[in-house]
């Protein structure tokens, strides 16, 4: 396609007038989530609007301020995955297993299995029937997750189903900390952490964050806190309640960020709370929910990147992934992990590995363990044939296979963007992603990990599945990909900060290195027209102005 072609497809497609608002890409909306029918209704019928009254007025408005800001959500085409015409690169089945023949036959195996006596349904609340099936997913999950205790003052980790990861973060942040605690939050952490946090006895002003993946800024904030000395009306400073051991502080980090694809630099934090707190009283949360199935450490593929560095062997045992490793007489201060089973391993519901009391605390307290019903048996069957697979090293390939496409999508991109001499003004690759970019940037870090343990701050980033292409232009870069057959969803404000916009591209082990090339050629082939685009809108806009003169 020429780039005049591409420009006018673009530009047809970006903007609309629909009752006084403009509206920006519709017939990319029709493709990313508004149906045709969605988008024929009116925006509020006239029998909801008599029966709702000024309830649906109000709302009405809310959604079209959404609307005229270009920020209004809807749900995309139903579509089933592996049907669709469309390459997939948005979902998160990073291990492509929700069309795998394999885990559908293992499923299909396991459920049908005579012995199985209950295989629907779950019959209730944890709390009012226990199915055998989810009591044993947990007590296997345990062992496949964690290293064993080694010694009496390791803490053995225990692990606890809930329906989502959403409610698993949310019955943490909500009970766990208690008044009077400290949290401090790498500024990207997932919403059901902030939502779990409102919820929480721990006030405003205990809760800070840090910039993402920073050392230096999470340092600076934990500095802080362990010099704030002003006396509180109730109670000691913030600093004499951490210098005692008497107030907890709490730090909830992704282990990888789902729109960055990015790296949290766990041993480093968990170096710095073990050394400025050594009362033991800091603690590192990892969610883990987009790392499972993917990271894992040698013989142990999948079990997630808190494993992959040695630190899951619970709270109290030495950090490492072998012997001379764990000689740093490094402490373990993970309290908690998350690991969720709706995204590399295809089915739902989540594990929250942690202590005996705080499992038998979130039994009492987190209302979403306690009043809902728990996961369907055909989902905990499917969690476990997915376990299966990776016990039996059969996702190795799977993950190995995904981790390679991204480094070759990134360092594809990056030479085609640079010899097409593209400028970032327009897209481009987020700077863990550029080499040069990385080496250039990195300031000898005081934390540095042994050789033998790779992390995030490491150089280079090690590859991810999620390669967000930054652009302020992602819904005609995500338009013009749509009509080249691919599927990459644009990211705006309020999902991303405003000024990061991009195109988030979520590889799958079922792409090809083919639907990576085509993928660079659509973004390569969209830049060089909107370059073309620009250039000629200024020239015409500096003949008009010399015109004037
Ligand atoms: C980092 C993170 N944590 C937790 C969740 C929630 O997990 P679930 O989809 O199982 O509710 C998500 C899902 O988007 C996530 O991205």
């Amino acid at each position: 396609m020429n780039a005049g072609r591409v420009l006018n497809t673009v530009l047809k497609q970006s903007t609309r007038t629909v009752r006084g608002y403009a509206l920006p890409l519709m017939k990319t909306e029709s493709n990313m989530g508004t149906s045709a029918s969605d988008k024929d209704r009116p925006m509020l019928p006239l029998g909801e609007s008599y029966q709702l009254g000024s309830l649906g007025s109000k709302l009405h408005a809310a959604l079209a301020s959404r609307e005229a800001r270009s920020i209004r959500r809807r749900l995309p085409e139903p579509s089933v995955l592996g049907k669709q015409s469309l390459i997939d690169f948005t979902s998160n089945d990073y291990l492509s297993l929700s069309t795998s023949p394999l885990l559908r036959e293992r499923f299909l195996q396991k459920i049908t299995k005579k012995e199985r006596g209950q295989i629907l349904g779950s019959a209730g609340s944890r709390l009012l029937v226990n199915p055998d099936a989810h009591h044993r997913l947990e007590r296997r999950l345990e062992s496949i997750l964690s290293r064993p205790s080694r010694n009496e003052y390791d803490t053995p980790q225990v692990g606890i189903l809930f329906n989502s990861g959403f409610d698993a973060n949310v019955s943490f942040f909500t009970c766990i900390p208690q008044s009077g605690d400290l949290i401090i939050l790498d500024e990207y952490i997932h919403a059901s952490v902030w939502d779990g946090l409102k919820a929480s006895r721990v006030t405003q002003d205990c809760v800070k964050s840090f910039q993402h993946n920073s050392i230096e800024s999470f340092c600076a904030v934990l500095e802080s806190l362990l010099n704030d000395t002003n006396p509180s009306d109730s109670s000691a400073s913030v600093a004499e309640r951490l210098r005692s051991g008497t107030s907890s502080l709490f730090v909830a980090v992704e282990s990888l960020y789902s729109m960055d694809g990015t790296l949290s630099p766990l041993r480093e934090i968990n170096r710095l709370l073990a050394k400025f707190l050594p009362k033991r009283n800091g603690y590192l949360i990892v969610d883990e929910a987009h790392a499972t199935g993917i990271y894992g450490p040698p013989h142990r593929p999948g079990c997630g990147r808190a494993s992959q560095l040695g630190l899951d062997g619970g709270l109290g045992s030495r950090v490492g992934v072998s012997e001379s490793d764990m000689d740093n007489n490094e402490e373990c201060r993970v309290l908690a992990r998350l690991h969720t089973f709706g995204k590399a391993l295809a089915g739902s519901g989540a594990i929250l590995l942690t202590t005996p009391l705080l499992t038998s605390y979130l039994i009492n307290y987190a209302r979403p363990l306690i009043y809902t019903t728990a996961l369907a048996h055909p989902n905990v069957v499917l969690v476990e044939a997915a376990f299966d697979l990776m016990v039996e090293g059969k996702t190795e390939q799977l993950s190995t296979h995904l981790l390679a496409l991204s480094s070759y999508l990134a360092s594809l991109l990056q030479s085609e963007l640079e010899q097409a001499r593209i400028s970032p003004d327009f897209v481009c690759l987020p700077p863990h992603l550029i080499p040069s970019a990385h080496a250039s940037s990195s300031t000898p870090n005081p934390f540095a990990l042994p050789s033998s343990v790779s992390s995030s701050s490491d150089s280079p980033h090690p590859s991810a599945p999620i390669i967000p292409l930054l652009t302020p232009y992602p819904r005609p870069l995500s338009a013009h990909l749509l009509t080249l057959g691919m599927n990459a969803r644009p990211i705006t404000w309020p999902t991303v900060p405003r000024g990061k916009e991009r195109v988030r591209v979520c590889l799958h082990s079922g792409n090809t290195r083919k639907d990576v090339e085509s993928l660079v050629s659509g973004v390569v082939e969209w830049a060089r027209a909107w370059t073309e685009q620009v250039k000629n809108s200024l020239t015409t806009e500096s003949l008009q102005t010399q015109s004037k003169l």
